[in-house]
C-alpha cells in the first residue's frame, strides 16, 4: 500500500515502477473517475524514457508510446461497450508485441486480462491524496 499525496507523487510512483517492468507485463489500473490512472501512466511512460505527451485513449482504444526502453500500449476500457468490442479492435494482437500493456478501467472486462496481470487499485482519500493497493481483483 502506498499513499500518493499529490499528482507529482503519482507521476513519480509510476516512474519508479517503470524500470521494474519487462516485456509482456500487463498492468491494470482500477479506480474511480479522476483517481489518477492516467497520471500514473504518465509516470510509467516517462520512466521508460519516453518524451511522449500521455493522454487517455478516449476516441481510440489504445495509444502507443514507443520511444522509451520498452513500448507501452495504453488502453482505456471506459467507453467500450463490451469485451467483444475490445477484441474486435485487435486486443489479442498486442500480446504478441514485446512491450508493456497498461489498461485503465481493466475491471470493466476482467475476463480479457491475462492471469499474470498486476492489478493496482487507486482510491482518492478525503484529503486529496491517493491510496494505491496492489492485489487481485475482488470477485
Ligand atoms: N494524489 C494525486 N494522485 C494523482 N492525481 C492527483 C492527485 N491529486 C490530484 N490529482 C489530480 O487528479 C487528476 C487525476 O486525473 P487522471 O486523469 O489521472 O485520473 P484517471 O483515473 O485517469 O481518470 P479517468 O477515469 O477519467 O480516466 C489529475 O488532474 C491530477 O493532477
Ligand atoms: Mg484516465
Amino acid at each position: 500500500m502506498t499513499t500518493l499525496a499529490t499528482a507529482d507523487d503519482a507521476h513519480a510512483w509510476g516512474a519508479q515502477l517503470a524500470p521494474t517492468l519487462v516485456a509482456g507485463d500487463v498492468i491494470a489500473l482500477c479506480g474511480n473517475l479522476g483517481a489518477g490512472k492516467t497520471q500514473i501512466t504518465r509516470g510509467i511512460v516517462a520512466g521508460m524514457g519516453s518524451h511522449a505527451d500521455v493522454t487517455s485513449p478516449t476516441f481510440t482504444l489504445v495509444h502507443e508510446y514507443v520511444d522509451g526502453r520498452l513500448p507501452v500500449f495504453h488502453f482505456d476500457f471506459y467507453r467500450m461497450e463490451n469485451a467483444a468490442e475490445v477484441i474486435g479492435i485487435g486486443w489479442d494482437e498486442f500480446f504478441s508485441e514485446p512491450g508493456v500493456i497498461i489498461v485503465e478501467w481493466a475491471d470493466m472486462f476482467p475476463g480479457l486480462m491475462p492471469p499474470s496481470t498486476r492489478w493496482f487499485h487507486i482510491e482518492a482519500l478525503p484529503d486529496g491524496s491517493r491510496r494505491v493497493t496492489e492485489g487481485p481483483l475482488a470477485k
